[in-house]
């Protein structure tokens, strides 16, 4: 529950050990949040992240076993943080895979496999989320969304599906809890220096972890419920989004 001023008291980080997911439950720690509980695949791998939390002031951090393709497990996840935790003021949804162009496209397999992450996996937990928060009648979900889900892109339309799949469920949620006093914020980050990324050249207009969780922050405080990271892509994206087919396919993008 937010405290007496407003401030963020609860976090909850669904892919605990994502750089971004790290980056934006520090930040809000740094503006008073006591509690974290981070949700990954490996929760005894979280040490760093830990340690990172308490530097900042974290008072509690916990751990949860959480697999985004395990969709049977979710509400009890939740039910679990909640009763641990108590009610949850920011939920950050950070988990996600890239995927293998060249492999997924060709490979029915693989490519399910990042549907299943990205999207199936986002819209069992952010539907289980989304109830508790309808029961608590406060509470924000910021999804990571993508540039790539925005216009899906010929060189990465595996990932960029399943993005788009996501951001359009979660602007849908957004609106159906309109009148429950609880929010989505969907976050459109462009090319992020993460472990995501690793190894890879950085696309025009590249941003890092805490740029994003600093736009986040900032954007829990105000009015909007969809962001771009950094901001100047809004408008890129405004004009890419009206560029004919045949054009954008041919955009070395
Ligand atoms: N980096 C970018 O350029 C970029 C741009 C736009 C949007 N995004 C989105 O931002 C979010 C955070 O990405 P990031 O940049 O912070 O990358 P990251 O550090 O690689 O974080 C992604 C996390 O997702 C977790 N994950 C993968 N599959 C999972 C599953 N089945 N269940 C639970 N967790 C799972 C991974 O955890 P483990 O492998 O440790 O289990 C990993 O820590 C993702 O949704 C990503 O799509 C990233």
């Amino acid at each position: 529950m937010r405290n007496a001023v407003g401030d963020v008291q609860t976090v909850l980080v669904l892919g605990g050990s994502s750089d971004i997911g790290l980056a934006t439950a520090v930040a809000l720690v740094g503006k008073g949040a006591r509690t974290v509980a981070l949700a990954a695949r490996r929760p005894e791998a979280l040490d760093a992240q830990e340690t990172a939390l308490r530097a900042a002031g974290a008072r509690e951090v916990l751990r949860f076993a959480f697999d985004a393709d395990d969709t049977d497990a979710h509400v009890a996840l939740v039910a679990d943080v909640v009763a641990r935790t108590g009610d949850l003021d920011v939920t950050v949804a950070a988990f996600g895979v890239l995927g293998d162009q060249a492999v997924d496209e060709t490979d029915p397999a693989s490519a399910v496999a990042v549907a299943r992450t990205n999207y199936v996996g986002g819209v069992s937990v952010l539907t289980a989320v989304a109830n508790q928060l309808r029961l608590q009648g406060h509470g924000t979900l910021v999804v990571l969304s993508s540039v790539a889900g925005e216009r899906v892109r010929r060189s990465n339309f595996v990932y960029g599906s399943s993005k788009a799949g996501l951001d359009g469920f979660a602007t849908g949620l957004a609106d159906a809890l309109v009148g429950t006093g609880a929010k989505v914020l969907v976050v459109r980050p462009g090319f992020v220096a993460s472990k995501m990324t690793e190894g890879m050249e950085p696309a025009p207009l590249s941003t890092t972890p805490e740029a994003v969780a600093a736009a986040t922050v900032k954007a829990l405080d105000g009015r909007a419920t969809v962001i771009w990271v950094p901001g100047a892509l809004r408008l890129l994206m405004s004009g890419l989004r009206h560029v004919p087919r045949p054009l954008f396919r041919r955009l070395p993008l």
